[in-house]
């Protein structure tokens, strides 16, 4: 049973196709003042990604009408965590790191990349070690200073990726062998960002997996998949345990964490309720943008340009935007959830 299941992920998940590489921006030697707002610096998927994976359904309608109200780069209707948590520390999105020049780099950089994990997975973008060695080179080239560095934030969101990427080559058969490696390797990424400068590090802890929509379609998407969340749980679990050390280690809290799974799974639990008493409410575990085969991604047309998904009536009421993404709505209950860990922040 548990094979079964997970070996459904490897075809559900994640089904990025194409892939070519991205183009590098001008070199720009500008340093910005010490004395302006805070930045933020972002690294990780695609739950966090606003605009890198340009050969992807993020660029493709409908992906971006609720916000910016064409498709811009984020798989979702609207905004994400990333831009919620921008507005939190009161500054704009930073830009996404393909779309940087010498004049929108000052409040900070996403380095992010969907589809991507700590370790290689199967899109070929930058795994996480490769978007800090980018955030590197760019303080070698002095766009940014010591002072900039130590009022700035990391937020690091990684994890999904790699779990289908190794379920798919079966690596999961050793699942808590995997799950040390990886939060291994996290904890390696995380001080790597510390010790370039950076102070305050947010970091996501796994979604509960087993309520993507992708994977509740085997119980009609009427509930989550316990013994998938399971997985979530157990890397949550040793993830905090490396993060604890890793504070035990520097003088202040450096590192704080964000925990999607517990605030993903009260939101769809509140939603599931208000659906119980109202059954014209929509369905918290049904994506808004739904396709007809797995193999398909929110954004996929025909040879004829016919759309091979769906659209709910009203994305402002849905949790999922797609199969593996939150839409707005859910993004900002999330962030909503997620204030009094925000609040380290500041
Ligand atoms: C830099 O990018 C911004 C958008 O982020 C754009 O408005 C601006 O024209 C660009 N500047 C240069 C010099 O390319
Ligand atoms: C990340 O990618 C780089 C370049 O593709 C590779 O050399 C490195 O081994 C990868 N790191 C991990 C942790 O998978
Ligand atoms: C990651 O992929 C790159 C090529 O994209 C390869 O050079 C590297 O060896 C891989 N690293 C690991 C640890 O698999
Ligand atoms: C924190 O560090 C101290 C010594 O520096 C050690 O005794 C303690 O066990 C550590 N706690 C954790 C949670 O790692
Ligand atoms: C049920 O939800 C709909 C919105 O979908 C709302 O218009 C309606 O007033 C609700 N009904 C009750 C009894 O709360």
């Amino acid at each position: 049973m548990a094979n079964q299941i997970l070996s459904i992920i490897s075809v559900l998940l994640f089904p990025f196709i194409i892939f070519t590489e991205v183009e590098g921006a001008k070199k720009s030697n500008r340093v910005y003042d010490s004395n302006t707002a805070t930045k933020l610096f972002v690294f990780g998927d695609s739950y966090v990604d606003t605009g890198n994976f340009v050969h992807s359904e993020s660029y493709k309608i409908p992906n971006g009408i609720t916000f910016p109200g064409s498709p811009a780069g984020r798989f979702c209707d609207g905004r994400i965590i990333t831009d919620y948590i921008a507005s939190f520390l009161k500054i704009e999105s930073p830009t996404p790191y393909r779309l940087r020049n010498s004049t929108n780099m000052q409040h900070g950089i996403n380095f992010a990349y969907g589809g991507t994990g700590i370790f290689n997975t199967s899109i070929d973008g930058p795994n996480m070690t490769v978007q800090i060695d980018s955030f590197e080179k760019l303080i070698q080239q002095n766009i940014y200073t010591k002072m900039d560095l130590h009022s700035s934030i990391a937020l690091v969101n990684a994890g999904g990726n790699d779990y289908t990427n190794a379920l798919k080559t079966g690596r999961f058969f050793d699942l808590p062998a995997f799950t040390e490696s990886l939060v291994e390797q996290i904890s390696v990424n995380l001080n790597r960002i510390h010790s370039l400068g950076i102070n305050k590090v947010a970091v996501g802890l796994l979604q509960p997996i087993g309520c993507l929509p992708a994977l509740t379609l085997i119980s009609f998407r009427t509930d989550c998949i316990g013994l998938l969340n399971s997985i979530s749980k157990d890397h949550n679990k040793k993830l905090l345990e490396a993060i604890q050390k890793l504070n035990n280690q520097t003088d202040n809290s450096v590192f704080i964490t964000l925990d999607l799974y517990n605030s993903f799974l009260s939101t769809i639990e509140t939603m599931q309720k208000k659906r119980a008493e109202n059954s014209t409410l929509m369905n918290p575990l049904q994506p808004c943008c739904d396709v007809k085969n797995l193999g398909d991604s929110c954004g996929s047309v025909d040879d004829k340009g016919e759309k091979k998904y769906s659209l709910c009536e009203n994305p402002k009421v849905s949790f999922f935007w797609d199969n593996v993404h939150p839409s707005q709505n859910g993004w900002s209950a999330v962030y909503r959830m997620l204030q009094p860990s925000l609040a380290q922040l500041t």
